[in-house]
């Protein structure tokens, strides 16, 4: 049965403990496993958006507006991964951008955007990857806890993989964030939302700051840019609106490689903010965008 993001998913009237919470996994899970597993499903889901791509590709639907689009691979991608995953792990829950949630019985729930980047695959530009996280704790973004994760940028192979106390690997070696700078010399990535009013503000904020950064960068894919800051190619990355599916694996991936993840005035990184980088750069970075409004869209 589909149900939306955060929808409880059973009746429970007493007090959740570790031996009887529902949305907690009841024995230890292996990391080491469902990273393996992480990895193995995103560039099987890989291979076939590689090998699949035609010439042309066309839009076969859209979503929150009329950028906001999705391709048949889109779509044959998350059901490869959702078949994968299944496959060795029948019981988890899994949380995909294109087919919703469809909650488990383990604790455990998989965390998909099986193509990050679309616009970029629909050009042919070749900044698109599968995302794929595996969390504990209910199926909701502000609970649950990121395990272990994999992202796996398509057209070049490059292939990140992170568990929660294990660091983060890029192509097997440990890779760490850059050495805290000031903003003035600093690299930032970050992305823009599918509404007008989104980015309106998106637009103000990235114009105050480009005078007073070394550079920004739209790469195009959230998965991507959370990457770029734990192997070092961006100094720190913000956007507004980011999904759980374009967040999870990338968190948990800049994180394990030295990075701070937090939102604005105080709260967690979520779909109002996410800035991610090392400490210092970070809050310098908050302390901008709270100036800016960065949090408020129109
Ligand atoms: C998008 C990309 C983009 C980011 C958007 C996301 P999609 O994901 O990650 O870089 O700026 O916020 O929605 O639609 O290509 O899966
Ligand atoms: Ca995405
Ligand atoms: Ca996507």
């Amino acid at each position: 049965m589909r149900r939306e993001v955060g929808q409880d998913v059973g009746v429970s009237d007493t007090e959740p403990t570790p031996a009887n919470d529902r949305h907690q996994p009841s024995t230890t899970p292996d990391l080491g496993a469902l990273r393996d597993l992480a990895e193995r499903a995103a560039r099987a889901a890989g291979t076939l958006v590689r090998e699949g791509r035609p010439t042309r590709v066309d839009v076969s639907g859209t979503k929150s507006s009329h950028i906001d689009i999705v391709t048949e691979m889109d779509l044959a991608s998350e059901t490869l991964l959702r078949t994968v995953i299944a496959a060795e792990r029948p019981n988890d829950g899994v949380l995909g951008e294109e087919e919703g949630l469809i909650p488990g019985t383990s604790g455990l729930t998989w965390v998909i955007d099986p193509i990050d980047g679309t616009v970029n695959y629909l050009y042919g530009i070749p900044a698109y990857a599968v995302s794929v996280a595996v969390v504990s704790g209910p199926p909701d973004p502000s609970h649950w806890t990121v395990l272990a994760a994999c992202v796996h940028a398509v057209a070049d192979g490059r292939t990140w993989t992170a568990s929660v106390g294990g660091g983060t690997h890029q192509d097997g070696r440990p890779v760490r964030v850059n050495p805290a700078k000031q903003l003035a010399g600093s690299l930032l990535g970050t992305g823009f939302g599918y509404t007008v009013e989104r980015r309106r503000t998106q637009a103000r904020v990235v114009a105050e700051l480009l005078p007073d950064v070394r550079d920004i960068r739209r790469i195009g894919s959230a998965a991507l840019d959370l990457c770029a800051v734990a192997s070092g190619s961006l100094d720190a990355y913000y956007e507004r609106g980011l999904q759980p599916w374009d967040a999870a694996a990338g968190s948990l991936i800049a994180q394990e490689a030295g990075a701070t993840v937090v939102g604005l005035r105080g709260r967690p990184a979520d779909e109002q903010m996410t800035v991610v980088g090392p400490g210092p750069t970070v809050a310098e970075l908050v302390r901008r965008l709270e100036l800016l409004g960065a949090d408020q869209d129109g």
